[in-house]
């Protein structure tokens, strides 16, 4: 397998947005210890794929150039590595690859085994696709920061998604109605129905004076907000808090982290919480399970062939994505 070629799309530096990418000719990727090869079915843009591209992670990520960017993505196993125990050719599966190292746009990847899931039949790729980083984080923001069990027990709380029509928001609006939580979501007017439909209990069109205020129409001020929008600052937010309310912010801005400082140091109740992802096969194989029965689903902005990769880059960066943005090879 390893002197075999694959379509693959690249970039060869930082900058240069979607125009950038470039699409060659590979080598197929032979899968080392504890490796998986994968033959791509499905890859899911996040943000911080282009985010990576623009150098805000350097000199972290990516490892090197030329760099095969996407991390989130759904394959068959057709090649595993030296003691992988838990897959075998054939098997279906779910995978989160790393920042540093990518692989998701292209036509075969190698994973390691410890963060790969299965996929059952019920899930197609796509909708496993769009899990590891959005769905992940909106679980984390949820059930660790949050403290939501997401079996419906525990005391009612009220919570505010923001940007909840965007990849993290739409699962984050869902996963929170599986607790016992009552929702107020923002989004644009466009979307306000779609945001309803996954289970928000009331919606603000963020271009509203009250949406901008984040005033909750029933009057409720919030025990937790999932932050996934950017730019509000802590003002805005501060006067919706409940006492001691907590702002779990997912993009956090240098002053974002001046103000989770400022309120620990002064023993604020009312907190802001930097979040970022730290991922678990455990919880992705939760949220595939949650996709089988039923109560989860993955909302598709659009998908994308491999030929046209950069015009779903471009998507992902124009910053108005209803769900989320696949890629098929
Ligand atoms: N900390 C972490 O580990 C972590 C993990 C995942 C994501 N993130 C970050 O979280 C952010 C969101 O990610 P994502 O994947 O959800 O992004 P996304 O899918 O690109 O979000 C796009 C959506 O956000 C909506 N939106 C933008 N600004 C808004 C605002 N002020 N109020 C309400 N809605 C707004 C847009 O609505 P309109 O089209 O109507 O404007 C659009 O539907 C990104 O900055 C990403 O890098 C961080």
């Amino acid at each position: 397998m390893a002197s075999k070629l694959m379509h693959a799309v690249q970039y060869n530096s930082y900058g240069g947005g979607a125009s950038a990418l470039k699409h060659v000719e590979a080598p197929v990727p032979s899968p080392k210890k504890g490796e998986v090869l994968l033959k791509l079915e499905a890859a899911a843009l996040n943000p911080v794929d282009w985010k990576i591209q623009k150098g805000m992670l350097r000199p972290f990520f990516p490892r090197k150039f030329p760099h095969i960017p996407v991390t989130d993505v759904a394959g068959e196993v057709v090649e595993v590595g030296q003691g992988v125990q838990k897959f075998k050719p054939g098997d279906k599966v779910v995978t989160f690859l790393s920042h540093a190292n990518g692989g998701g746009l292209a036509e075969y990847t190698k994973a390691s085994e410890n963060l790969i899931v299965s996929r059952p039949s019920e899930v197609s790729a796509a909708e496993g696709a769009g899990l590891p980083i959005a769905g992940l984080t909106a679980h984390q923001c949820l059930t660790e920061s949050a403290g939501i069990k997401l079996d419906g027990s525990g005391q009612q709380k009220n919570i505010l998604i923001t940007a909840a029509s965007g990849g993290v928001g739409q699962y984050a609006v869902q996963l929170a109605k599986l607790g016992n939580t009552h929702v107020t979501a923002t989004c644009g007017a466009r979307n306000i129905e779609f945001v309803q439909s996954l289970g928000a209990d009331e919606v603000l069109d963020y271009k509203t004076p009250e949406g901008a205020a984040l005033t909750s129409p029933s009057g409720r001020k919030y025990d937790v907000v999932v932050h996934c929008a950017t730019g509000i600052p802590w003002s805005t937010f501060e006067p919706n808090l409940s006492t001691n309310g907590k702002v779990i912010d997912i993009t956090p801005s240098p002053s974002a982290f001046a103000t989770f400082a400022l309120k620990k140091l002064t023993f604020s109740k009312k907190q802001l919480v930097p979040l970022f992802l730290n991922v678990k096969a455990e919880n992705l194989e939760y949220l595939v399970k949650l996709v089988k029965e039923g109560k989860l689903k993955t909302v598709i902005d659009s998908t994308y062939s491999l030929s046209k990769a950069e015009d779903a880059w471009a998507r992902s960066m124009d910053g108005h994505a209803t769900g989320k943005i696949i890629v098929e090879p």
